[in-house]
């Protein structure tokens, strides 16, 4: 296995499984279709609350500004794209590939009396249905651990930044704090896929979750892999323990 890709001869990574790279696509889809409509009721109960502090760490990372345009990509239902332009942020648009998730994200809007749909494309974070040079923040929260080729996905962004422009991965981690780690292991492990079973009736969606953390590589290599894609001034930052990072770099050239 190569330092910059999941991918060996027995396939690429489906939390603790090797599958086909072509069955990866329909596995990741039928989780999230499964998920859809409790996923931000899942996600404010399996991190109390958490990752609404964690995406606002990373909009204010961005310190949006007008006539700023942001590429979110993976990004379900919308929340980071929000907070963006709620902060003052130019214009953004919300890419994921799943039509259910971005389906969520509008309903989530009207029922709370917000008429206004938020820029949406449905398109794969390894091929973006977006033009060059487009953007001047790309952001991925909590989606690349779901990407089979990381690399490629890498790529794409760094591809639909300006030069100069900032890229920033929410995501995360597999590097703990060793002391929180007994409590976390049996949180995720044990806790989570039944309250993913209770709540959004697919247990093995929220086990596929706590194994895709494992999964995913440390902030080191993550590190290196955005390096490797092209990116410049690579750094990452530590959220509540170590159970999230913020990686930030920048297109270069
Ligand atoms: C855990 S959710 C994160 C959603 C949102 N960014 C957030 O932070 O709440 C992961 C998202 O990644 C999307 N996704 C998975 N694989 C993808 C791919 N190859 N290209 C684009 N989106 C993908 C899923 O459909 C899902 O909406």
């Amino acid at each position: 296995m190569s330092l910059s890709t999941d991918r060996d001869d027995d396939g690429v990574a489906f939390g603790f499984r090797r599958v086909a790279e072509s069955e990866h696509g329909g596995l990741v889809g039928r989780v999230f279709d499964s998920v859809a409509g409790r996923y931000d009721l899942m996600n404010d109960l399996m991190s109390g609350g958490l990752h609404r502090l964690w995406k606002s760490t990373l909009v204010a990372r961005i310190a949006p500004r007008p006539g700023m345009r942001l590429v979110d990509v993976a990004g379900g239902t919308g929340d980071i794209a929000a907070a963006f332009l709620a902060r003052g942020g130019g214009e953004a648009i919300v890419c994921d590939v799943n039509e259910k998730m971005l389906q969520a994200g509008l309903d989530r809007r009207l029922d709370r009396g917000i008429l206004e749909p938020l820029p949406q494309i449905c398109g794969d974070a390894q091929a973006l249905p977006v033009r060059d040079s487009c953007a001047d923040v790309c952001t991925i929260a909590f989606g690349l651990r779901n990407v089979a080729r990381r690399p490629a996905a890498l790529a794409e962004m760094r591809r639909v930044l300006v030069p100069g422009g900032h890229f920033l991965c929410l995501e995360f981690s597999p590097a703990v704090l060793p002391l929180l780690r007994p409590f976390y292991d049996a949180w995720s492990f044990h806790a989570l896929p039944r309250l993913g079973g209770l709540i959004a009736g697919d247990s093995d969606a929220y086990r596929y979750l706590a194994e895709s953390i494992r999964a995913f590589p440390g902030p080191d290599q993550l590190a290196a892999e955005i390096g490797e894609a092209g990116f410049g001034n690579v750094t990452h930052l530590s959220l509540s323990g170590g159970i999230v990072r913020i990686h930030s770099a920048w297109r270069v050239d």
